[in-house]
């Protein structure tokens, strides 16, 4: 019995998949009843240890990822080609090309090519350490010194191995669920960024996994630390990724998709959060780390007073009035936010993380600004950086 052309490119997609030759794989010319589908994206790979393959509907306006075990991804695919999709193309290691197409009367035909320049995964399976990151990651983990060329983490990287990891993890979550444009390269930048590590990862997590073309600037003060990391990245191809010497109050964009600054100093993330909504980021991320502005401040409520003779108390009242404010004021200013718990590579308890999903409607504005200084009062907060940065009076009156 002879295979027809679209079980045949299933068969090599499944057979690369598990063989670990897979790269990517794209489905185009739609023709689903859903106008906004414009392509169906598809990488191997690696998930809490299990290889799976992520897929991506990408619409006008957002994309829909989710990851499958392999035979559970092609059966899902199978009945959409010459239905949903006219076109796929197998892109596999070494630069091969396998294309599927269908002519006007729905004939499919296959033909087999080279690509110009694919990146080929390493032999065999020894990915399981990249979890969701793709295999290229592997370059600049090994280039900052985080992993060895054979892909073993290096002592006293564990920490920041895993955090990296669960950074794009969470980040994975958020984007999913964030509303990001699709229909234009992505603006992100990684304010205080340190090493680059979590810029790298972000980086490749919207280029290589999501196949997103961005532009993605990572902002440091330290120029050692920019020159090794733009040497990296262009070692390592991350075409669009550039690091910039700077200091985050200094920086401007004049339009964000993205802003993350994990683990800046004090009221460093204030500053790195305001420039976010002042280049209407649809998606706000920040670690804070060492939040000392408002300790003298903090005037407790007499019932307090016993507890906070504990100084230890007194720093996680600041730490916790500093970072309570900073959602409500992203709320203030249009976003939802969330306050998770992050890995942090100190072993301390400062493991917060602010999210902030730009709102598509306006919340009650005033009602927040209520609720924020009925909560400064309380505390006798008089001046909180974001507010400053925003021009909000911490301490007009607050109706009852
Ligand atoms: C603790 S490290 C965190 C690096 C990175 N974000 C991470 O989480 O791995 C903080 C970095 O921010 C940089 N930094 C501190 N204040 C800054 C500022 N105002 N503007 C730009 N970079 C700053 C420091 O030089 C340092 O490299």
């Amino acid at each position: 019995m002879t295979t027809s052309p679209p079980e045949q490119f299933l068969t090599l997609l499944g057979e690369s998949a598990h063989a670990g030759t897979l790269v990517k794989f794209t489905f185009g010319k739609p023709r689903s009843p859903d106008k906004t589908l414009l392509l169906l994206l598809g990488r191997p790979i690696i998930l809490r240890g299990q290889p799976r393959l992520s897929l991506v509907w990408r619409h006008e306006q957002r994309d829909i990822i989710k990851n499958y075990p392999f035979a559970e991804a092609v059966a899902l695919l199978a009945p959409l080609l010459g239905t949903d999709f006219y076109s796929a193309h197998l892109f596999t290691a070494n630069g091969r090309v396998t294309q599927l197409e269908f002519n006007k009367k729905g004939m499919p035909r296959l033909t087999f090519g080279r690509a110009g320049k694919v990146a080929a995964p390493p032999p065999g399976h020894n990915r399981t350490r990249t979890r969701v990151l793709p295999a290229e990651s592997q370059r600049w983990l090994v280039q900052l010194g985080v992993t060895t060329p054979t892909g073993a983490v290096r002592e006293g990287m564990a920490d920041k191995h895993r955090q990296i990891h669960k950074f794009v993890e969470l980040l994975s979550h958020l984007v999913a669920g964030s509303g990001l444009p699709a229909d234009r390269p992505l603006a992100i930048a990684d304010m205080g960024c340190g090493k680059g590590y979590l810029t790298f990862a972000v980086y490749d997590y919207f280029n290589r996994v999501l196949m997103r073309p961005v532009q993605v600037r990572g902002i440091e003060t330290r120029a050692d630390l920019v020159k090794l990391c733009n040497r990296v990245a262009h070692d390592t191809g991350c075409e669009g990724l550039v690091f910039v010497e700077g200091s985050i109050a200094q920086t401007s964009f004049d339009q964000l998709d993205l802003l993350i600054a994990l683990h800046a100093c004090d009221t460093a993330t204030d500053d790195a959060i305001a420039k976010g909504i002042a280049a209407r980021a649809g998606l706000i991320v920040v670690a804070p780390c060492c939040q000392k502005e408002l300790r003298p401040q903090l005037r407790p409520a007499p019932v307090l007073i016993p507890a906070l003779r504990h100084g230890i108390f007194q720093e996680r009242q600041a730490e916790f009035a500093t970072d309570a404010l900073r959602a409500l004021l992203l709320e203030w200013a249009g976003y939802e936010t969330k306050v998770s718990e992050f890995i942090s590579t100190e072993h301390t308890a400062k493991n917060l993380m602010i999210t902030a999903v730009k709102r598509p409607h306006p919340a009650d504005q005033a009602a927040i600004a209520n609720r924020i200084r009925h909560f400064a009062a309380f505390y006798g907060i008089q001046s909180h950086a974001l507010a400053r940065h925003l021009g909000f009076a911490l301490d007009a009156t607050p109706a009852p």
